[in-house]
């Protein structure tokens, strides 16, 4: 087994691992990864996508990439085909992983102006491969993969109170929406995990990649709502909806201001979410939500989410 720079390869050499990864996260996570594996084959044509291939009898069975953002290295993927290796030889399919992932993160640190790298890998479970982050000084976040199943609960919105009015998303609400991710992010554990959240940079910067890039799903307006205070007539709460599969919307965030909070909003807006998307026929929706956010998960429990996984986010600075 060799492990090799992805960027020696075309498209056609990682399309039949990418199949395989594409089928595990239908599987796994009732989510249609094909857009993505399409965008990382497009990247890959064009020899920009850094990362590690790992290698047996000439064919790619394992994978990992890389992208960088401005001085922040971000780990995109990891995957490595089941039957990968033979364990007796020992060269199972967890070593492959740790061993990929190990140049990924060693190239990383040692890359010029990089002082931050972040991971979260979604399919692989709390623990399974934390070593390699670990030895090498990454802190360690577990977050849930939550699940409503549309069809198992009746439609309950308990009424807005009629000081705030609910309205659909829409691209007028940019600016007031970062200012509003910003502001309900301070101090806040996702804004450890996801350094975006800490400026109004950086939250146009997450803003721009839900709603105009097919990166985590296709960003669904029909379902996403905002919330004003009709005697200020600021933002003060925020939904955002993508699509993840034909019949599975995927709640990409959900916040609302400090001062606003444990009035119901969170609550209303996710039934706001849940109407629209039961009346076009959806059958589930999903998020994802730190562990250590209790509040907001007993809020999703109440609610009927239920945890189907945990996965572990990872964060590095130097
Ligand atoms: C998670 C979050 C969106 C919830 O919003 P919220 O408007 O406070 O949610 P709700 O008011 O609907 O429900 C939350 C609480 O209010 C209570 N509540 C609901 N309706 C209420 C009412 N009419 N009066 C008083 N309390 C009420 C709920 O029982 C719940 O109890 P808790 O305060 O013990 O947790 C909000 O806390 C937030 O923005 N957090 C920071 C960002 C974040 O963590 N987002 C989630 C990432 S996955």
């Amino acid at each position: 087994m060799e492990i090799l720079d992805l960027r020696h390869f075309s498209s056609a050499d990682l399309r039949p691992l990418l199949e395989d990864e594409v089928a595990m996260w239908g599987r796994l996570l009732s989510w249609d990864y094909s857009t993505s594996a399409e965008m990382i084959l497009r990247y890959m044509d064009a020899k920009i996508l850094p990362g590690y291939a790992a290698i047996e009898r000439g064919s790619i069975f394992g994978y990992s990439f890389f992208v960088y953002e401005q001085s922040k290295g971000v780990i995109g993927d990891l995957f490595v085909r089941d039957s990968a290796g033979d364990p007796a030889r020992g060269s199972g399919r967890h070593e492959v992983e740790e061993r990929l992932l190990t140049h990924v993160i060693e190239t990383l640190q040692q890359s010029p102006g990089i002082h931050r790298v972040e991971a979260q890998l979604l399919t692989h479970h709390t623990g399974e491969v934390s070593q390699p982050f670990l030895q090498q000084g990454f802190s360690r976040h577990p977050r849930v993969f939550m699940n409503f199943e549309i069809g198992k609960h009746p439609q309950t919105a308990p009424p807005l109170p009629p000081q705030f009015e609910i309205r659909g998303w829409s691209e007028q609400e940019y600016q007031a929406a970062a200012a509003l991710i910003t502001a309900a992010y301070r101090g806040h554990v996702d804004s450890e995990i996801n350094d975006q959240y800490r400026t109004l940079t950086g939250s146009l910067r997450f803003l721009n990649n839900i709603v105009r890039f097919p990166g985590c799903g296709t960003f669904d307006p029909q379902a996403s709502f905002v919330v004003v205070d009709r005697r200020t007539r600021m933002l003060i709460g925020l939904i955002l909806c993508s699509l993840v599969r034909p019949d599975v919307g995927h709640i990409t965030q959900v916040c609302v201001l400090p001062e606003y909070r444990s009035a119901g909003l969170g609550e209303a807006m996710l039934a706001a979410s849940t109407r629209n998307l039961r009346g076009r026929g959806f059958h589930f929706i999903s998020l994802t939500v730190t562990e250590a956010n209790d509040r907001a998960i007993a809020l999703y429990k109440r609610i009927g989410f239920e945890s189907t996984r945990v996965f572990d986010a990872f964060v590095w600075e130097g």
